[in-house]
């Protein structure tokens, strides 16, 4: 296992977009899963698409709470490897929330991102993935899956003006989260 080095905006290949996976039980992929999983932990992301690693696949994985209805026991952080996927949203219903991307390292943004979505795609196995996903579920899986299509999250930002710092969002949004979390 391998940590990688991680491109950053502006790589031409986070702009291209990037192939699907014919066999993901090839050792070439899963060596790729194995260092992509070091990598995210090592720059404590939520997820990581394989063209952060230079590698132009159809491959991302994320950690989110999955819910009950997931088949899912308790709502609990799980790591979902998920190769060629699809998103289909299943809702118009749009929310606005903050995010941040390890490829664009400093900055936070204010990105809407469907709300409600089905994904589907194969495991690190081969097996079929289908699930419903909703709120940071759906939205950590719409910013990795748009990785594969070459756009990065300032792309789906709605007014620029919420490109900001991650010293002002400590600053101006993490701490007014927290005075909403207290009222
Ligand atoms: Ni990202």
């Amino acid at each position: 296992m391998a940590i990688l080095k991680i491109a950053k905006m502006g790589h031409p290949v986070l702009r291209q977009p990037a192939e699907a996976v014919d066999d993901p039980t090839t050792p070439e992929i899963q060596a790729l899963l194995d260092d992509m999983l070091a990598t995210m932990i090592d720059a404590e992301g939520a997820g990581l698409a394989a063209p952060q690693v230079y590698v132009p696949k159809r491959v991302v994985i994320f950690v989110a709470p999955l819910s009950k209805d997931e088949g899912i026991e308790e709502q609990e952080d799980a790591l979902t490897t998920l190769i060629n996927p699809t998103i289909e949203p299943l809702s118009d219903e749009i929310e606005l929330d903050w995010e941040g991307c390890l490829s664009v390292p400093g900055l936070h943004g204010l990105v809407p991102r469907f709300n409600h979505i089905r994904y589907s795609g194969i495991d690190q196995n081969g097996a079929p993935i289908e699930r419903e996903a909703t709120g940071f579920h759906a939205r950590v899986t719409q910013h990795e899956c748009d990785h594969l299509d070459g756009i990065l999250y300032p792309q789906r930002m709605a007014n620029l003006a919420d490109l900001i710092f991650d010293s002002e969002y400590r600053h101006y949004i993490a701490a007014q989260k927290t005075e909403e979390e207290k009222a």
